[in-house]
């Protein structure tokens, strides 16, 4: 009975795609420990240092809100909302002041809820096709058509645009910001040109930048003082806010319709309430005192040619970047093999995140170690 799927797990090994979850004795805010090895993070979305921090969780656990409880028992629309939701929803739409914030249990919910549920029978969405994979899985439950435009390729866009947009009623365009294999930024002013000019919605993934763009850290968006042209925002407290969870901002009418319509967000177990004081306190009295680390950060992105903090060292073959992984992880460098299908065919590679914690000094040895074994 199970000799297929066993058939199917020696397939991905032999093509070096087999994934297994790593055993780590413990992990600090920027090293990870594996047995009595000390390694220096490069995989982990902590960009802020704020999650596995002893300091952050002890000083979170001597404020009131350390009293909600481990379990909401509840969706929201049934027992699951508390006091402190909303809060964390008003905190969200006053900082991005927009009309209503709405928290999902994770970015995965939300991008499976909203993209499922924007575009109904006869409406469409566009997405970059190298969007995350929640919102792959998002457009395939949506009832609407989807079409897949090349890579930041803004006239690619507009040609489908030109193309399709008559033949169907509602349209959304849906796009990251901070693209999470790649580490590039979207064009976002000319996705908004272009969502006026053929009338759609812009709904933006934000996972990767907010905390960590911006004045406030509320993203690129803020960055490039948009927010306003932005239909849908979302961002996730999973990774540099150091908690779980994520939220989608923006207009209020989109709000109640996800509410209504995103089984993601009905029918799902809402978050622990301990968890959703801890991202309320974590934003307003961490984030703010980042400013000067995160751009540090962003200016040693720039030093490995990056827009952002994220760093791909594109590869190719999986046996490879797996070869490559070995040396650093030999070395006391803590990375992982990105393979297809999180990244496509013939890309493989080694993607390195950077984070506050991490100096350039941190990295000569393995800037020296890719420059010997992959360059030359
Ligand atoms: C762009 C993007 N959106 C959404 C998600 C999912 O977020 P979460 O981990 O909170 O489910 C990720 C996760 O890596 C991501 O990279």
């Amino acid at each position: 009975m199970y000799e297929y799927y066993n058939e199917q797990l020696n397939l991905l090994e032999d093509n070096s795609h087999l994934r297994n979850i790593k055993d780590f004795s413990k992990k600090d805010e920027k090293y990870i420990y594996v047995n009595d090895k000390k390694l220096l993070n490069l995989s982990s979305n902590n960009y802020l240092g704020l999650a596995d921090n002893e300091k952050i969780t002890d000083k979170f656990l001597g404020t009131a809100g350390c009293k909600w409880s481990f379990g909401s028992a509840s969706a929201r629309l049934l027992t699951g909302t508390l006091p402190v939701y909303k809060g964390l929803e008003e905190l969200i739409s006053n900082l991005y002041e927009t009309e209503a914030a709405l928290i999902f249990n994770s970015g995965y919910h939300a991008n499976v809820g909203i993209n499922s549920t924007l575009a109904g029978k006869g409406d469409v969405i566009f997405s970059d096709k190298l969007n995350h994979a929640s919102i792959i899985d998002g457009l395939q439950l949506a009832q609407g058509k989807f079409f897949r435009y090349p890579h930041n390729d803004m006239d690619a866009l507009e040609r489908l645009l030109v193309r399709e947009r008559k033949n169907f009623n509602n349209a959304v365009i849906v796009s990251e910001s901070v693209f999470s294999m790649d580490g590039d930024i979207a064009d976002i002013l000319q996705l908004i040109e272009l969502k006026k000019k053929y009338n759609c919605l812009l709904v933006l993934d934000e996972a990767h930048a907010f905390g960590v763009f911006g004045t406030k850290g509320l993203g690129v968006c803020e960055k490039l003082n948009v927010i306003k042209d932005i239909d849908l925002i979302i961002g996730t407290f999973g990774k540099a806010i150091g908690s779980v969870g994520a939220f989608a901002t923006g207009n209020k009418i989109l709000i109640d319709y996800l509410i209504n319509k995103a089984r993601s967000f009905i029918f799902s177990t809402a978050l622990p309430p301990i968890n959703v004081a801890f991202t309320k306190w974590i934003i307003e009295n961490e984030l703010p005192l980042t400013y000067k680390k995160r751009m540090n950060m962003l200016e040693l992105g720039k030093k490995f040619k990056s827009e952002s903090h994220i760093i791909p060292v594109i590869i190719g073959e999986n046996a490879k970047t797996i070869e490559m992984c070995d040396i650093l992880y030999e070395n006391g460098y803590f990375t992982l093999p990105i393979r297809p299908p999180t990244v496509p065919q013939g890309t493989s590679r080694i993607r390195i995140s950077l984070t506050t914690e991490i100096n350039e000094q941190d990295l000569v040895k393995l800037k020296e170690l890719i420059r010997c074994n992959i360059i030359g």
